[in-house]
């Protein structure tokens, strides 16, 4: 009770500075909703009313400031930066969103970003092995990985069987669709659980 107390007292405190200083620079490509304000980045009506029903901040932030997207190349199991400037943009057709949270119940720390569909998104802090809830937003299938780079790039991840690693039977979870996973019964798959165990993921338009 003590600690809780004084937590609470020291996060006032740092509200009271942010409110003095200047508001902190959002990383470029971020952006707030503003219904009267419209953008191509909105959500659509359908995706909005999930969100609200989720308590969706408003944000959207680039993929890029808490992940590294990779290009699937066919090619190769050796997955190439879409920061690269030689890599070629094999699949890349539109993209959708994804709301994530590091507790379960669209809990803790949340994000929701406008990704690249039908590529590898990999993911950094604060993110990795912390996802508890994902939520693809409707019109995409999504595949979660154990791995970074989304081990090898095929829904069931075994292009390289001999490499192929199996949690609860699957190299992957999914197919996982809108509004998609929150609790900790919904991350298991056979005798793996998922929660706080996804690095990589990639959806695809459907
Ligand atoms: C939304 O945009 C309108 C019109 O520009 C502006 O007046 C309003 O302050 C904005 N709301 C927020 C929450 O930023
Ligand atoms: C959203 O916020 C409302 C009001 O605080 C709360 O009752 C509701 O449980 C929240 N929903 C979720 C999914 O957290
Ligand atoms: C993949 O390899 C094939 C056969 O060598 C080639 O024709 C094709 O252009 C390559 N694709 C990419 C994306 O490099």
């Amino acid at each position: 009770m003590f600690f809780r107390a004084a937590l609470l007292s020291f996060a006032l405190a740092g509200l009271g500075l942010a409110q003095d200083s200047p508001a902190a620079p959002m990383p470029e490509g971020s952006y707030k909703y503003n219904a009267s304000m419209p953008t191509a980045l909105d959500p659509s009506a359908e995706e909005l009313e999930w969100l609200k029903s989720i308590n969706w901040s408003g944000m959207i932030w680039p993929l890029e400031s808490f992940a590294t997207v990779y290009v699937d190349d066919p090619n190769t199991t050796v997955p190439v930066p879409a920061s690269d400037a030689d890599a070629t943009l094999v699949k890349r057709t539109t993209y959708r969103g994804v709301y994530i949270c590091t507790d379960v119940n669209w809990g803790g720390q949340c994000g929701y970003a406008q990704q690249p569909t039908n590529e590898c998104i990999s993911l950094q802090a604060p993110w990795w092995s912390a996802i508890s809830s994902w939520g693809p937003d409707p019109g995409q299938k999504c595949y979660g990985y154990n791995s970074n780079y989304c081990k090898y790039w095929a829904p069931d991840g075994c292009d390289v069987p001999s490499e192929c690693i199996r949690y609860g039977g699957n190299p992957s979870i999914g197919p996982v669709r809108a509004p998609g996973l929150s609790t900790v019964p919904q991350w298991q798959d056979g005798d793996f659980n998922w929660n706080d165990h996804m690095n990589s993921w990639i959806c695809y338009v459907e």
